[in-house]
């Protein structure tokens, strides 16, 4: 059976490191990192997003802003809005809650960002600074899942490494941020033929497709490592990973659960990236 891998635990102790980094900043500086969170609309599962990002932001000592938009906001406003937190001293990282309403063009709002501020890592400055291998802002998600492999021990150079996903938060980040590692990498998606015959062959496997329970026990060989990225609503309306979980985790040897795995993570590497924002702007 396999090391069930708790990122929660994981995530406490990030954020326990981040809380006395922000301490010695405000020690030495007089100022705390502050993080600006941009809500445009009322979608639920943003705003339960949001609301979590300012307890965590608290947690750990930051500044934390949150400016709620109407969901009729033209991009004009919000371009306005980001232009004048790039301009803040106080705030030093930039966060717009995505997806943002169809009037609003994803594309043009992320570049308005200034790259040093944006901590989702989502700019094509930071994305280039990833794929060329010295990222500054490392997108949050697979971020927090190599420090769950690092942290767990899991060893990553020369391991045969699967994604399922080539989504910009994750899949493609996720693969780059393991390459650099020197791990194989092969990225799966919806037009990959025999999907479990490269699955199998995965030592480290990513599941980030968004689809309940589509891998199943038959797909991944004995030993493997499994990380869980889905947050899928089942039935019963109960969150659920990509993972059947009962069935690979008995071959695997090491798994993140859904909830508690990879989930509070993407939260946790937010703050990091903020603390990392903060470090270099003070530096100047
Ligand atoms: N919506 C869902 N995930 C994310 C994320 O990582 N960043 C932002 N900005 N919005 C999201």
């Amino acid at each position: 059976m396999a090391i069930i891998i708790d990122g929660g635990k994981i995530a406490q102790d990030i954020r326990n490191e981040v809380r006395l980094a922000v301490q010695q900043i405000k020690e030495k500086n007089g100022i705390a990192p502050g993080l600006a969170v941009i809500l445009v609309g009322d979608d639920p599962a943003s705003r339960v997003y949001v609301g979590k990002k300012a307890q965590d932001c608290a947690e750990v000592g930051f500044l934390s802003r949150v400016e709620k938009l109407p969901s009729d906001t033209g991009e004009n406003k919000l371009l306005h809005l980001i232009k004048e937190l790039n301009a803040d001293k106080a705030i030093h990282g930039i966060l717009v809650q995505l997806p943002v309403p169809k009037q609003i063009n994803t594309e043009k709002i992320i570049e308005a960002i200034d790259p040093c501020k944006d901590v989702d890592g989502f700019h094509p400055y930071n994305v280039g600074r990833l794929v060329a291998g010295s990222p500054d802002r490392p997108s949050c998600t697979p971020y927090g899942i190599m420090e769950l492999l690092d942290r767990s021990g899991v060893a990553i150079a020369g391991k045969e490494a699967v994604i399922v996903g080539r989504s910009n938060i994750v899949g493609k980040p996720m693969a780059l941020m393991l390459l650099a590692r020197h791990a194989t990498i092969t990225v799966c998606h919806t037009k990959t033929k025999d999907l479990a015959a490269v699955t199998r062959r995965a030592d480290i496997l990513v599941a980030a497709a968004g689809k309940e329970a589509m891998i199943r026990g038959d797909m991944v060989k004995d030993g493997v490592v499994v990380i869980d990225v889905g947050t899928n609503r089942s039935r019963e309306g109960k969150l659920v990973g990509d993972v059947a979980f009962a069935e690979v985790a008995p071959r695997a040897s090491y798994i993140t659960p859904v909830p508690g795995g990879v989930g509070p993570m993407t939260r946790a590497m937010l703050m990091k990236n903020t603390l990392k924002a903060a470090q270099s702007i003070i530096a100047g």
